[in-house]
Formats: C-alpha cells, structure tokens, sequence
C-alpha cells in the first residue's frame, strides 16, 4: 500500500508541473503567476480542494496522442474565501497554451454545475490561446457548454472572471456574460479578433494593448470593471470585492461587524452643495462620507465617469450605489451611463442587494452623437432596471433632478421606497432659464425680463418642495444627518418583500 501512495504522490507531483519547470519560468518571466499559484493567493490557506487532476485529452489527430498532459490545461476545484464557499477554475497557459480542449471544458463545467447545486459563485481564471485547435469543433462545443451554463448560472450565483492573460476569439464571450471582468495590465488582453486580422479585414494597424488591454476596456469599451497592475494586486482585490456578495441569489448580502455609528453625522456633507447651481462638487466625497468606514468598492470607476456605481456598506450590510457625478459631463445621463447604471442596478436586484441612489442630474444628454446612438433605447436600459427592480430602494436627490432623469433615477413613480432631498433640492421639468425660454418665448427676448422671470421660475419649482407637498419626496432632510436617515430606511426594508407579475422574462431594450 504504501508503495501505492508514494506512486500517487509521484503522479500527482508530476500533475502539478503542468508543462513542466521551462514553461513555468518563461509564465513568470512574463509578470504572470501560474494557473495554481493564481488559486493559493486568491483563497483561504490549505481550503483549495482540486478535481481532476488526472484528466487527459482525447485527441487522436496531429501527433497529440503522443502529447498528453495530466490536468489538460486548465486547474479546478473548490475552496474558500474568508470562510466562504467558492468554485474556482484556472486556466494553465503552460499546457496547450491554456487553450481548450473537449476535456478542458468539460472539467469547467463540473465546477459550474456544482457551484449551482449548492449556490456558490464561481470565479473563472482566463489565460488561454483560445479554441485547442487540434480539436476543431468538439473544443467549439466545449465553449458552447460553458457559455450555456454562464447563461444558466446568471442571476443565480455570482460569476466572476479574471482575464490574466489571453482571452480571444469566442473564448470572450464566457466572461462577457458572467458579473464582473476584471485585468491585469499589460499581461491580458480580450478581443473577439486579433490584430492580424483586424490589419486584414479594416487594414487598421493596432497593437494587441491597444485593441484589448486593460486600459481599453476599462475606459474605452467598458467591457471589463476594473484593471490591476499585476497578478497578486487583481486577486487580493478579488478577495476583498467577494467579502460584498452573497453566495446565491436566494441569500442576503453577507454581514460584517462595523464599528461606524448608524447616527453618525457629518456636518460638512452641510455645505457640500456649492450656492452656484452650476457649479461642479465631487459625488464620491458623499459617498465615502456615508457608507460604513469610508469603504466604497467603485466598479467602472474609468468608464462613463458621470455616473459613480460600487458597492458599500451600511451598518454592516452591503449596498449598491448609483450615483451622478457633477463632476462629468455635469452629471447628464447619456448612452454609456445609462448601460453602466442599469446593468449594476440589475446586478443587485438579482442578488438582493439594496440599492442607494444619490441624484443629481440635469437630464438627459443632448446631441446627434447621442440621438444616432441610441439613447432612447439605452436611457430605457436604467429606466427598465430601476423600474423592475424589488429590492430596497434610497433616493437621495442632493441636487438637481431635471426631466426624464428624475423619473428614471430611482423616483417614488418607480417604486422608489423611501425618497429624501435635500434642502438643496431642484425637481423640476427642465432648469429654470432653459423652461422660461420656452414658455415666455417673446418676454425671454427681453434680458431683463428673461433674467426676472428666470428667478420667478427657479423660486416656484427649483426646490424639493413642490414634489414633498405631492409625497413624491417622503422628507426633505439636512444633509449631515443622510447616513442616518438611510440606515434607519434600510432597517425598516429589510424585509420588503414585493414581487413583480409572473412572466417568462421581460424584454429590455437591448
Ligand atoms: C493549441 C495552442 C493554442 C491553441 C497556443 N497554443 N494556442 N495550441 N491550440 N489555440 C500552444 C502553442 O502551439 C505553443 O505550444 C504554446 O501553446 C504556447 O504558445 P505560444 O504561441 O508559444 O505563446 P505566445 O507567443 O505567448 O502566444 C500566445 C498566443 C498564440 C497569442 C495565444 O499562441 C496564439 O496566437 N495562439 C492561437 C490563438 C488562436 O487563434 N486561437 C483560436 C482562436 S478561435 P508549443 O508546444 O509550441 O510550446 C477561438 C474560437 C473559440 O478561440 C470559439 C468559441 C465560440
């Protein structure tokens, strides 16, 4: 017997080489750490439970009988994060290149199916060549597999992917669909083709940085969330980001001790609001100060600056917050905002996230670029999610609220649950110069008279008041005590319990 254990320990010894010591140093002498070290630093110490070490490919063509590596390229299994459960998959770039095999897949798809019996998220690794080519269409089939259960588990368990490397071809639609992507600069890239045939098809020249590097899709295409400046930086923060979700859309957020009161109060948030209505001040800065310890995971924090998601806690708790950002594009909505704020909102009403919306927005963004862009369709996208949306929902209008964006961003009409503004508070139809031009079109001619009845305007509707007498704001507050008045709204929700008309699914604009 014992002969028998130290053959297996030999073997397994073997298994965890993957392509062997060459292949590990040139994995290293890129900044990259290997497909197992990626797993030690990102769960607990000795939790890593691995499955099918011993798998093989079975591919017959191009000499690759000949060419079989114990694991196929991709390493699997289960273990923990601070305590809780979490299914891994790790993509081995010294086998095959991490490219994927039928086998390869089928290991992915193991762990996915048993991070959906027990409601547990998945994190998925990626750093492969892309279909195993010798494999022709059963790798295709492979990738069909998991991208069906990307689908599957969507909305069921939180999925994770960590590109930290190559991700090319249709091998970037599993991360497309699953929650959140995140890079490594320099050392990843995603793009549905390379640069070669990109030079090709369109005959732009582009490096593979520039066409999918973390810089491109966390500022350009908002494809990917977050972008880290090497391997160990993106999986600690993986650590810290999975300490906000829960582990099943059937759980609540996870619960932390926190030593910030609930009735905290924070007198500068008092004189944040500058007196010139025009003037810009920074929405990250109330944000900080409300949320428990000033800790604010911001996703996108690069993409459609103007508007500010991420995720908090209140009294322990976790919290989504959507917020405009005065700072940028003067907090207008446009295309992008609009896509980024409705997939987060969506995000956290699938997993019973309450969501904290701070607004202070002039409208929607005029223009052609936006027009023939499709904001129509894509301003829907925020106004669907909010509106569909059951879980807990905090307003908080600091500012302006001008328009369709006050509908859309989280208002009373949209089952909004507790709705607060502050003192400097503006809900109206649009601003007051661009409404008297409109309405006292030939007195607007006039300076003097534009200017008084400007002032007229912005006396009568551009104040939280005309909305509170109609309940539309449940109480205009001061803005030092806002921390308390949401925790306490967030007490009182915890059990909301509001469900939408049965339906196969709705249909949101795409
Ligand atoms: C089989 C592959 C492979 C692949 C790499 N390798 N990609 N083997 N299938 N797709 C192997 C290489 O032959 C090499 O083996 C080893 O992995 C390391 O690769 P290198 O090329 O030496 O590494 P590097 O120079 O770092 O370049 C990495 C790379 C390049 C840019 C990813 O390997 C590459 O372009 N690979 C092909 C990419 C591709 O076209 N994939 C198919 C895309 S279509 P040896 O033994 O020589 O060391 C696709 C469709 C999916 O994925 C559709 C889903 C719907």
């Amino acid at each position: 017997m014992q002969e028998i254990i130290h053959q297996l320990e030999k073997k397994r010894d073997l298994a965890k080489l993957g392509g062997g010591e060459k292949r590990i140093e040139a994995q290293h002498a890129k900044g990259k750490l290997t497909a197992r070290e990626r797993i030690e630093v990102l769960l607990d110490e000795n939790s890593f439970e691995e499955w099918d070490i011993f798998v093989e490919h079975r591919c017959n063509d191009f000499g690759m009988e000949q060419k079989t590596i114990p694991g196929d390229g991709v390493v699997i299994g289960y273990g923990t994060i601070n305590g809780r459960l979490v299914f891994v998959y790790s993509q081995d770039f010294t086998v095959f290149g991490g490219s994927l095999s039928e086998a390869h897949a089928e290991k992915i798809c193991k762990v996915m199916d048993h991070a959906m019996k027990v409601g547990a998220p998945v994190i998925g690794i990626s750093d492969s060549g892309g279909a195993r080519i010798q494999e022709g269409v059963a790798s295709l089939g492979g990738y069909a597999e998991v991208f069906q259960r990307n689908v599957m588990a969507s909305g069921v368990v939180p999925q994770i992917s960590l590109i930290m490397g190559p991700c090319a071809g249709g091998a970037v639609y599993s991360p497309a669909i699953t929650d959140f992507i995140f890079m490594v600069e320099d050392s990843s890239y995603m793009f549905v083709t390379g640069p070669e045939v990109v030079k090709t098809v369109t005959h732009e020249s582009v490096t593979a940085e520039d066409l999918g590097g973390a810089a491109t899709h966390t500022s350009r295409s908002g494809v990917a969330d977050l972008a880290f400046e090497n391997d160990i930086e993106a999986l600690m923060m993986t650590r810290r980001f999975f300490n906000f979700l829960p582990s099943n859309n059937k759980e609540g957020p996870p619960r932390r001790h926190t030593a910030d009161a609930q009735a905290r109060a924070e007198s500068s948030l008092d004189t944040l609001v500058p007196d010139n209505p025009n003037q810009p001040y920074d929405m990250k800065e109330l944000i900080t100060k409300l949320v428990d310890e000033e800790d604010f995971f911001e996703l996108q924090p690069d993409y459609a600056k103007n508007i500010i998601t991420g995720f908090a806690r209140m009294e322990g708790k976790t919290v989504g917050i959507v917020a405009n950002q005065p700072m940028v594009l003067a907090g207008c909505l446009d295309i992008n905002s609009s896509i980024k704020g409705g997939r987060f909102v969506r995000f956290c009403d699938a997993f019973n996230i309450p969501i904290v919306t701070l607004v202070d927005v002039p409208g929607f963004m005029p223009g052609t670029a936006q027009e023939y862009g499709g904001i129509i369709r894509h301003g829907a996208k925020l106004l669907y999610a909010y509106a569909e949306c059951t879980v807990p929902k905090i307003t908080v209008i600091t500012r302006k609220a001008y328009g369709g964006a006050y509908d859309v961003m989280a208002s009373k009409h949209l089952r909004g649950d507790v709705n607060l503004a502050w003192p400097s508070a503006e809900i109206a139809v649009m601003g007051p110069k661009g409404a008297v031009e409109i309405i006292f079109r030939e007195e607007a001619k006039d300076p003097e008279k534009l200017e008084q009845r400007t002032e007229e305007y912005r006396t009568k509707f551009a104040n939280p008041f005309v909305a509170s007498r109609r309940g539309y704001i449940d109480d205009v507050i001061s803005p030092r005590d806002t921390r308390q008045r949401i925790c306490r709204s967030l007490a009182m929700l915890a059990e909301k319990d509001l469900i939408n008309p049965w339906k196969k699914h709705g249909n949101i604009p795409l």
